[in-house]
């Protein structure tokens, strides 16, 4: 493994499996598998966005290891009042063992970890959301056996979201057929998508769902993307995860959402409240495969 994981451009196939590999340890050994590994550590979780599932799941999962979970709120750091992003990459690399962080922008991101000797795990910026998608291929992995070119996952609304562009990097990286059914005004983003046949960008919401093993989707306004409401609530209502859809897609056909959801906005009741929906089978594997993440960055041994 690389010593970050910023995007999922950052881990391999064969990181992949091995992350799938541990998780499925941490995950059926949850009391017992890696207890110590990182024990005398302490990791920092910066968060400058709201978080229920990230956060509590980083938490947990430091002091399953045995580490020391610090919370930092980035609005009560230094950073929030001018210090630069590498002073502050500089400072906690002589406190911390591993930072993971939640921000904005993902560039600062980049140059936190450029400059910081430890390792750092992106926990969402506006562009990625790597670790949910770790989540979402080990769901994808219990319930299909596999994550490749057999399976088929649309992805319903803001096809240039942090979740949109996450999924993007994920069927690279494992073959599966992605289809984004987004409006023309929030398309997958071009220099993502470019030369990969396996991705498709599908206007008709109906269409889209032919042949759909997994339905995803997010919600319509992201963190940061509040003053767009009402323009998002318009141009994404065409696009909802209704139980109609399930009509065109696999018999089995589930469905994920990374969370929180919105009722009636991005899904409605009827499919989220569904047995069709893993969604909470999705959200509890976030422990798990940050614990094997953890475990492989900044553990003394996996
Ligand atoms: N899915 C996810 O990242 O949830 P939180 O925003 O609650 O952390
Ligand atoms: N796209 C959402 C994901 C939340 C986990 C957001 O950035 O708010």
């Amino acid at each position: 493994m690389k010593k970050d994981l910023l995007t999922l451009q950052d881990i391999t196939r064969d990181d992949l499996e091995k992350i799938f590999e541990i998780s499925a340890d941490m995950k059926q050994n949850r009391r017992t598998a890696g207890r110590n590994i990182l024990a005398g550590k302490s990791i920092g979780l910066i968060f400058a966005k709201s978080s229920t599932r990230t956060r509590v799941s980083f938490e947990v999962g430091v002091s399953e290891l045995g580490g020391y979970p610090l919370y930092l709120d980035q609005s009560k750091m230094q950073v929030g009042r001018g210090e630069t992003v590498a002073d502050t990459a500089n400072v906690l690399s002589r406190y911390l063992h591993g930072i993971v962080i939640r921000t904005f922008s993902h560039e600062e991101v980049s140059e936190l970890a450029r400059v910081a000797t430890i390792p750092v795990i992106n926990a969402l910026t506006d562009e990625y959301h790597p670790c949910q998608l770790l989540a979402d291929m080990l769901t994808i992995k219990e319930y299909s056996g596999k994550v490749d070119k057999s399976i088929r996952l649309a992805f319903y609304g803001d096809g240039r979201s942090n979740m949109a562009n996450s999924l993007i990097l994920a069927a690279r990286l494992t073959g599966m057929e992605l289809v984004i059914a987004a409006p023309a005004e929030e398309r997958p983003r071009e220099d993502l998508i470019a030369g990969a046949d396996n991705i498709h960008w599908e206007v008709d919401p109906v269409k889209a769902a032919e042949g759909v093993d997994y339905f995803y989707t997010d919600v319509w306004v992201s963190m940061g993307f509040e003053e767009e409401r009402a323009r998002r609530m318009e141009l994404f209502r065409p696009y909802q995860v209704t139980a109609a859809l399930f009509d065109k897609a696999k018999k089995d056909a589930k469905f994920l959402h990374c969370l929180p959801a919105h009722r009636g906005e991005e899904v409605a009741a009827e499919v989220m409240d569904s047995p069709r929906s893993i969604v909470f089978d999705e959200a509890e594997n976030r422990l798990h495969v940050q614990k094997a993440v953890m475990s492989l960055l900044m553990g003394d041994k996996a």
